[in-house]
């Protein structure tokens, strides 16, 4: 794998940013919810980081859950519009109040999927809490009820989003050089 200093184009979103903007999403999530528990449902694996640093930022009582799911069809980076569940969640959802909790917004097909699945246990609500939002790419209609930022179109890796798995744990975003890139093969 290469070093990431050599496939970083430019450092989209830095840590001081990022965990200021999480912060915000915490205490706006917490004022909302006030009075009420929460079960948090992390995305895997690029919800980690940005679950863990919400959750600090929450505080009103809740509890955590992690869910995995994989989209076919298509290409790698490509989603089909079809997410089969890979690792179900522990906890019975019905009449918990929920939020997903997401790494990025891209198609918009993996959340819709996951939103239609979990709708179907009866949750007492069901919101979308995402890092980033990759607007110009959405093909489905999802709602986003708490977004981190809004950013180009642009193939980003770093906090949570990995290139071909490496480099979740960076405390940035990135964008990657796609001329200098070598996937390992
Ligand atoms: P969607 O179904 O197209 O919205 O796909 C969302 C998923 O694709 C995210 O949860 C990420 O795992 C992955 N993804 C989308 N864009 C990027 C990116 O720029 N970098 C890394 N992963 C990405
Ligand atoms: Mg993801």
């Amino acid at each position: 794998m290469q070093d990431y200093k050599d496939v970083l184009a430019e450092i989209l979103i830095d840590e001081k940013s990022l965990q200021k903007r999480i912060r915000e999403l915490g205490a706006e999530i917490s004022a909302d919810y006030s009075g009420d528990t929460l079960l948090l449902i992390c995305i895997l694996r690029g919800g980690v980081p940005f679950m863990v640093d919400l959750s600090r930022h929450i505080t009103v009582p809740h509890m955590m859950d992690f869910m995995a799911v994989s989209s076919y069809g298509a290409g790698k980076r490509e989603s089909s519009g079809f997410a089969r569940v890979t690792l179900d969640l522990q906890t019975d959802i019905r009449g918990k109040d929920v939020l997903l909790v997401e790494d990025i917004i891209d198609s918009g097909h993996t959340i819709a999927s996951v939103l239609q699945m979990l709708e179907t246990r009866q949750p007492n609500s069901l919101k979308v809490c995402a890092l980033l939002d990759k607007e110009e790419r959405r093909e489905a209609v999802v709602p986003i009820h708490y977004r981190g930022f809004s950013i180009p179109n642009k193939f980003v890796f770093g906090y949570g989003l990995d290139l071909d798995e490496y480099y979740r744990n960076l405390p940035f975003v990135g964008v990657v050089d796609l001329e200098k890139y070598q996937p390992p093969s």
